[in-house]
């Protein structure tokens, strides 16, 4: 349950009903509330920003999807002025401008500037994804004796929910504010056989952008027959905004990871990271080893694998730490999920222009997707990620975003 401060009104909700006129108009959390937690961060904080204000949420058109289905950008903005821009069209969080060390907000994630570009050609930059994460081997798995086919959309295997998957669908939004910071809540009904998966799925994701300059994102998910499910988040962050991400540190509390055949399937193996490329367990480069000659990175054209964390299931932690030198940010994720997919954006390669003209070289960006395992639905000795009707999934990551200088 999420709890809400008495000092907090009812949340303001925004009713989709509500005409274009009033699209661009900022929805305050309430001048009392806004009051309140200004001065409440000013205190705890002994300081305050240039960037301090108000909570708001705002949304603007965002354009048209091929079958007419309205698309908006939703701004959430904390008292600290860090902000986050997310479209209802794949949750996709198009922009996040958090402080730097020196206290300059910069925009950490790649995208693009239009729904166009989005709608075009997009290797998942910021969005949802669902209904199953990563890879299923040759798009094939079987569930209570009867064998699913998926759509094998990144030959010969499946990958992220398929070729329409949740990164493509326009979801149903509503704006929430709460203690936590201003909230975006999202659904979509993944209707029973979609991208070939069984059951009716009834998803809700909640963005907020919390206080402490964490992106929160917190799934539920229900069904009405068996089915699989791992839903993650696609953001490519880049801390310094901008050249590669090779002087990234990153640290992985992990001892193994799930190495992987040819087509990025794991084996089913779970590979001690001690004296290999992968060993993040104290705080590396990501390009410190990138290129060594070495079977698992040549698979991937870098790191595209996932790492199992150590803690155990279930339990909320730490997956990850990137601090970025040159700005003194730092990004730690947190999740519940046993692992975590570090992707380096290898398969970027100078052909994407994206925010402001900005191309999008090789290894611009890095995705880190907590998640159940890849292929998991045909690997018996991996986590399950079967869903049956009366469950409810729950899954949460964090962003978070502090400095060091
Ligand atoms: C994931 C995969 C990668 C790649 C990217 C999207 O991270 O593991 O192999 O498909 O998504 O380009």
């Amino acid at each position: 349950m999420r709890s809400r401060s008495p000092w907090f009104s009812a949340p303001t909700f925004w009713a989709p009903t509500r005409t274009d006129a009033r699209d661009c108009r900022r929805l305050r959390a309430g001048v009392i509330a806004g009051v309140l937690s200004c001065a409440a961060a000013m205190i705890m904080a002994g300081c305050a920003t240039s960037h301090t204000g108000p909570i708001e949420v705002s949304r603007k058109p965002f354009g048209q999807t091929a079958d007419g289905k309205q698309v908006y950008e939703f701004t959430l903005r904390n008292t600290k002025g860090s902000e986050a821009r997310i479209l209802n069209y794949g949750g996709i969080v198009r922009s996040l401008r958090v402080p730097d060390a020196k206290g300059n907000l910069g925009d950490v994630v790649l995208g693009y500037d239009t729904l166009a570009d989005y709608l075009k050609e997009t290797p998942y930059f910021g969005a949802l994804i669902g209904r199953y994460g990563n890879r299923i081997a040759r798009g094939k798995f079987t569930l209570d004796g009867q064998e699913y086919t998926l759509a094998t959309n990144n030959y010969p295997n499946a990958l992220h929910g398929g070729v329409k998957g949740f990164d493509k669908v326009v979801w149903e939004p509503a704006i929430l504010t709460g203690p936590d910071g201003p909230s975006l809540k999202l659904t979509y009904l993944s209707k029973d056989g979609e991208e070939g998966y069984p059951g009716n799925l009834s998803v809700t994701v909640i963005y907020t952008l919390t206080e402490d300059n964490g992106l929160k994102i917190e799934y539920t998910a229900t069904t009405d027959k068996d089915t699989v499910i791992n839903l993650t988040q696609h953001s490519y962050f880049n801390l310094a905004g901008k050249g590669t991400i090779l002087d990234h540190i990153v640290m992985i509390p992990a001892d193994k990871f799930t190495p992987v055949d040819s087509t990025l399937i794991p084996t089913g193996e779970l590979k001690p990271v001690d004296g290999t490329p992968f060993d993040f367990r104290t705080p590396t480069a990501i390009g410190a080893r990138i290129n060594q000659d070495d079977e698992q990175l040549k698979f991937g054209k870098g790191y595209d694998h996932n790492w199992v964390i150590n803690k155990p299931m279930g339990e909320f932690g730490l997956m990850a730490r990137v601090t970025e030198p040159t700005t003194g940010r730092v990004l730690e994720v947190l999740s519940a999920e046993p692992g975590l997919q570090f992707y380096t954006g290898n398969f970027l390669d100078g052909t994407l222009k994206g925010k402001g003209g900005q191309v999008y070289q090789f290894r611009s960006g890095f995705c880190m997707e907590s998640q159940h395992f890849p292929d998991s639905p045909n690997k018996p000795q991996f986590p399950s990620v079967v869903l049956k009707p009366g469950q409810t999934y729950h899954s949460t990551i964090v962003f978070k975003f502090s400095t060091r200088s």
